[in-house]
């Protein structure tokens, strides 16, 4: 497995990479959830590059950038143990020189759920894959479906600004007791451990009573609402039954749509998901 830093590494590096490239860009503390995205590239693409790269434009002033978890060398292992050719770890400055003055955003798509609530972070995540695709120049690139809205505004710039790649959602791993993997899951103490399973009791509850013929879309937000409420140890800060594409509020579920919400658990900041239809 080839490591770089520089852009120069990188192009010469992909330049000789057989095609298709897959590409899974991280931003490191890796878990199976990441290693799943590997997996999937491997089976399909004859290439994998992955980048490590803990974006600051993608955090708000009172997130935590500081606090994000790093550990370069596990990552680096767990990738090379899943069959990576080429990872790219570039430092801030690679990425954001002083001049830097370009950024990319998406309009409509991000303005819900958690644009609303993180304003900047869209423009953060679009211009860091941007540049991340325009270095790497990958045939597919693999993101997961707990950051569901993520992947349909990267799946929207990709279209918009004529990428050639592939986007490919992955499906959310979960623990065994049903929590969605996050590299947030380990700022959680034992006890906000026990109490995040409330994120997919809550959505469980919501996925029976649509299985069960539920279409209305406050009925199912409400039973999110009731179950979060009911743990003490978490806060609700949103629940959402939104069409799939628009990501507009839905009053009736008739088609594909997406159930999502974010909860505090203590000081930590989790999100899940499903989608109806
Ligand atoms: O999902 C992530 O880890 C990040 O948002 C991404 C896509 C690597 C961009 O920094």
């Amino acid at each position: 497995m080839k490591i770089v830093t520089t852009l120069p590494e990188l192009r010469s590096a992909r330049r000789i990479l057989p095609e298709p490239v897959g590409f899974v860009p991280t931003m490191g503390t890796l878990h199976a959830g990441h290693i799943s995205l590997v997996q999937a590239a491997r089976a399909e693409c004859a290439s994998v590059a992955a980048s490590i790269f803990v974006n600051p434009t993608q955090f708000g002033p009172t997130e935590d950038l500081a606090r994000y978890p790093r550990d370069l060398p596990r990552d680096l292992a767990l990738l090379e143990a899943a069959g990576v050719d080429l990872v790219w770890t570039p430092t801030p400055e690679v990425m954001y020189p002083s001049d830097f003055q370009t950024w990319v955003e998406v309009e409509g798509l991000t303005r819900p759920l958690e644009g609303e609530l993180r304003p900047g972070h869209f423009r953060g995540v679009t211009t860091v894959v941007a540049k991340l695709f325009n270095a790497v120049g990958p045939d597919k690139a693999y993101f997961g479906q707990k950051d569901a809205q993520q992947a349909a505004v990267i799946r929207r710039m990709t279209k918009d600004l004529d990428f050639p790649i592939e986007i490919v959602v992955c499906p959310t791993l979960r623990e065994a007791d049903g929590l969605a993997m996050s590299s947030r899951n380990t700022y959680l103490n034992p006890d906000e451990r026990q109490a995040a399973t409330v994120l997919f009791r809550a959505l469980s509850a919501a996925k029976s009573a649509y299985d069960s013929g539920e279409r209305d879309a406050e009925k199912l937000r409400a039973l999110v609402r009731d179950t979060v409420n009911a743990e003490p140890l978490a806060r609700l800060q949103y629940v959402s039954c939104a069409d799939d594409d628009t990501l507009e509020e839905l009053t009736q579920v008739t088609g594909k749509a997406l159930l999502s919400m974010a909860v505090y658990v203590g000081k930590t900041r989790l999100i899940d998901n499903f989608v109806m239809g």
